[in-house]
């Protein structure tokens, strides 16, 4: 799967052209595998635009409960308005908004309650990079965020290294299929059912270098941040991933 997450960008103005070009340009046969996460005040606009497609609409997160807490966007709204899956903790949660694994654990279940897909998003520091934790980070990120949860078949996970998302720098394609080899080895032995997770790459893919990540055996899909803004840039990537996945 290919997924465009949006943050916190667009207008109706320029959603509007986004769709339009997408939906003209987009191959059919891979439409299924390509999700969109808009912002949430622009998930009804965005549905209605591709109403006639499969393509899947997603909300860059939720609150873990309804209810008396302002400013809050819970599960069942998300569902409500058309949402497939929903983003968890992107590394912009994370550090921006102090969200911790226990109350991701818990934006999982509620994610679930409402019939939506979880991704859960998970990444190291730089700086825990360059002291060798990464293994021990992402193992720790996982487990508390899923340890009891009946997982279900799909569960997708997003490896993110905090310090590729918008810089440019990335792991090597081989060293994040070795990373991805690792993430599914540790949900499927937190999962109670063996569920095998997807897990997308993120982090700075553009054009130049989506080949290189696509082609890994473990890589399944990519989270596209800045590339996805430009309709043109971002249907370039799906153009190879197509190609890779249809060959
Ligand atoms: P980027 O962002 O593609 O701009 O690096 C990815 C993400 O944050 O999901």
């Amino acid at each position: 799967m290919i997924i465009a997450n949006w943050k916190a960008n667009g207008s109706l103005l320029s959603n509007q052209k986004w769709c339009k070009f997408f939906i003209e340009n987009c191959p059919k046969e891979i439409i299924s595998n390509i999700g969109i996460a808009p912002s949430a005040l622009h998930i009804g606009q965005i549905k209605k635009l591709l109403e006639s497609s499969d393509v899947k609409i997603g909300i860059q997160d939720i609150d873990a409960e309804g209810g008396p807490r302002t400013g809050s966007i819970c599960g069942e709204m998300a569902a409500d308005t058309g949402c497939d899956f929903t983003l968890i903790g992107h590394s912009e949660r994370r550090i921006l908004f102090k969200e911790k694994n226990v109350l991701l654990k818990q934006k999982i279940e509620s994610a679930y309650q409402a019939n939506l897909q979880p991704i859960l998003c998970i990444g190291e520091t730089l700086e825990e990079n360059e002291q060798g934790n990464t293994m021990d980070i992402l193992k720790s990120q996982i487990e508390e965020a899923i340890s009891n949860i009946t997982i279900k078949e799909g569960f997708t996970v997003a490896y993110e290294p905090v310090w590729a998302i918008g810089t440019g720098n990335t792991p090597k394609p081989n060293d994040i299929n070795v990373i991805h080899e690792f993430i599914k080895d540790v949900v499927q032995s937190q999962s109670l059912d063996d569920v095998v997770p997807s897990v997308l790459y993120g982090g700075s893919i553009h054009e130049s270098n989506s080949e290189d990540f696509f082609t890994e055996k473990n890589i399944d899909g990519g989270l596209i941040g800045g590339a996805s803004l430009d309709a043109k840039e971002f249907l370039k990537i799906v153009n190879i991933y197509s190609r890779l996945i249809t060959q």
